[in-house]
């Protein structure tokens, strides 16, 4: 899966970017739910699966040292040159080369979308991993009734409950701070999930 993945936005990287890699295309109560929580993180921010770089670019621009990391060369080559003075690398999201407990934010905008259910788990408990005690992660993703496939125009991918989200975050060691959703006539059901790194009793 990750391989199809990884395949399908090397070969659109660029419509990708056209169509969604700027902050342009952000929709504003997305724009405004990244900016506020980014404001509450203390040291270092990770875009996970970052894809062009605009919202890592973001939130660099916000004062905060970001990092965004992604599975495609042409996202991470791009992002480099549209944005010269953050860090981007080339990584996968389930075994991050990040240092454990160091991070104070984590940045998943969509980036979950393609993991098979069974496997969500995996980045998630990753995201834990890097975390510090009370760092503070933004995971965004399309919602749904119940758990379901459809076909993204990328790749494969899954909707979710905000429920069912919710379980999957508690299982890997967050606490569930808010839930956002967002219902229009012209796009996909949108939810957003803020959850806190629980500290280890
Ligand atoms: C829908 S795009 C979102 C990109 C960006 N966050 C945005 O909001 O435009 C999903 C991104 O996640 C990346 N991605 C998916 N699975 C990944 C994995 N296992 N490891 C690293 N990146 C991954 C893809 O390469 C792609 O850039």
């Amino acid at each position: 899966m990750i391989d199809a993945v990884s395949e399908a936005y090397s070969r659109r990287a660029a419509e990708y970017t056209e169509l969604f890699g700027s902050m342009g295309a952000v929709h504003p109560s997305d724009r405004q739910l990244v900016s506020t929580w980014a404001d509450g993180v203390d040291g270092q921010v990770i875009d996970a699966g970052c894809g062009p770089g605009h919202w890592t670019n973001f939130l660099a621009e916000r004062g905060l040292e970001a990092r965004g990391i992604d599975l495609v060369p042409e996202f991470i080559a791009r992002a480099r040159s549209a944005y010269p003075g953050v860090s981007f690398e080339v990584g996968s999201l389930n075994t991050l080369d990040v240092e454990t407990g160091t991070v104070g934010g984590v940045l998943s905008w969509y980036s979950l979308i393609h993991h098979d259910p069974s496997t969500i788990g995996i980045p998630l408990q990753e995201f834990n991993r890097v975390l510090r005690p009370g760092g503070m992660l933004l995971l965004g993703f399309f919602e749904s009734p119940a758990i379901e496939g459809f076909a993204h125009a990328m790749a494969a991918a899954y909707r979710w409950p905000v429920s069912d989200l919710t379980e999957e975050l508690t299982s890997a060691g967050f606490d569930v701070i808010e839930t956002h959703t967002r219902t229009t006539t012209d796009q996909r059901p949108h939810a957003a999930i803020i959850a806190r790194r629980a500290s280890a009793e």
